[in-house]
């Protein structure tokens, strides 16, 4: 992949600089209230930089899905209440992203100015990639700036249109995601292991398969594992296996051995005969899962294995957790080895979605070398594909 312009590489003073970020946070479905700022908090140095730079600054996202629908519970409100709390600034909102009234306001700010349209996704416009929407969105600035990371790998008007329209270049947090995802495809440093968790062996199948001339070690935890364990025979109870994933489980086994690279999976683990959060666990061999239990975690064998394997690792690469990670009595298996990366002295790379919210929640986002703030987006990047909203950015020598 080409190496893309940044803000760095633009005169911004004096100019309207459209921002797309992607300030899709977790709302708490009866407050409202934003469960985790980290996205925010991401998108700070480049806001910083075009503040001291004197750009007017015209911040654009989308959050939810609220299907080209005005809803009131997804208003940008409490996200701009949020930003001006976290950048110690007044951040000023309109009623819409596009249209007279929006462009009233964008044309009035000064230099410094900050200015957060309401949810682009309130428009069909916007998902449908409409070059109308698009073009209504570039009326607003003289520059597009895409810092949103985590919506990269969607085409939307925001995410690629306006890019026809305007000058396009990166914002630091989608350079920064850039840079710490390819380090770990180009050139990490020896011994590299991937520890991937998660529900579905068919989400990490790509992943998988791309990075297998990289990674040194597979470490294969979480519901994904059943399909494994089931074709290398193991009954696997109640966990879901995904028959039609089977073979392509059993190539990768095949090609990993061909690569020389190890793939662990559990050997013991934490079994229950629900997933509630009044369910009780049983610590079973592998080779001893009841028919009618569930897995729920990895064992404590396997915690121990996992973790003296990434000790000796220089790069980690985490996605996914290791066992139902939301009731407590499910989490250890996560929850240490989480905490084991945070320790490491390693470049510690991890995903985004849910794994990112993890490593958010127990307080050790600082302790990792990145934690991605795109889920979708950087799988999608480390299975290899391009991401449309890094594509339509200009290159460095352009
Ligand atoms: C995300 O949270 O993954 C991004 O903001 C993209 O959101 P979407 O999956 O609704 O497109």
């Amino acid at each position: 992949m080409a190496t893309k312009k940044t803000v760095r590489d633009i005169e911004v003073e004096g100019k309207r600089v459209l921002v797309r970020v992607d300030f899709n946070v977790p709302l708490d479905r009866t407050t409202g209230v934003i469960t985790d700022n980290s996205r925010i908090r991401a998108t700070l140095p480049t806001i910083k930089y075009l503040i001291d730079h004197k750009a007017r600054v015209i911040l654009c996202s989308h959050l939810g899905r609220p299907d080209g629908r005005v809803v009131e519970a997804l208003r940008m409100a409490p996200v701009a209440e949020q930003l001006s709390q976290l950048i110690n600034l007044p951040v000023s909102t309109v009623p819409d992203c596009i249209g007279p009234e929006v462009e009233r306001a964008a044309g009035s700010l000064n230099n410094g100015d900050i200015l957060l349209l309401e949810n682009l996704r309130f428009h069909t416009g916007e998902e449908a990639n409409d070059s109308s929407f698009a073009q209504a969105l570039a009326r607003l600035a003289d520059i597009y700036v895409d810092d949103a990371f985590g919506t990269a790998h969607r085409a939307h008007a925001s995410t690629v249109g306006v890019a026809k329209y305007l000058p396009a270049v990166a914002g630091f947090l989608m350079e920064k995601e850039l840079e710490a995802l390819s380090s770990i495809l180009t050139n990490p440093e020896h011994p590299f292991s991937a520890l991937l968790g998660g529900a579905k062996v068919s989400d990490k199948i790509d992943l998988m398969q791309n990075i297998f001339d990289e990674v040194d070690l597979l470490l294969v935890g979480g519901g994904m594992a059943a399909t494994f364990l089931k074709v290398q025979g193991y009954e696997v109870g109640l966990s879901l296996v995904e028959a039609d994933k089977q073979d392509l489980a059993h190539q990768i086994l095949k090609t990993a051995e061909k690569n020389g690279v190890s793939l662990l999976l559990p050997t013991d683990a934490m079994v229950s005969d629900s997933i509630s959060p009044q369910a009780a666990g049983e610590v079973v061999s592998i080779a001893d899962i009841p028919p009618n239990k569930y897995l729920a975690d990895i064992g404590p064998q396997t915690i121990e294995l996992f973790s003296q394997q990434i000790r000796q690792c220089r790069t980690v690469f985490w996605n996914g957790p290791m066992g139902v990670y939301e009731i407590p009595q499910f989490a250890r298996g996560t929850r240490v080895l989480v905490e084991l990366l945070a320790n490491l002295k390693a470049t510690t790379i991890i995903g985004g979605g849910s794994t990112a919210e993890i490593v958010e929640e127990m307080k050790l986002t600082d302790k990792m070398t990145h934690v991605s703030t795109g889920g979708g987006a950087s799988l999608r990047f480390l299975e290899g594909k391009s991401l449309p909203g890094v594509d339509v950015l200009l290159d460095k020598e352009q």
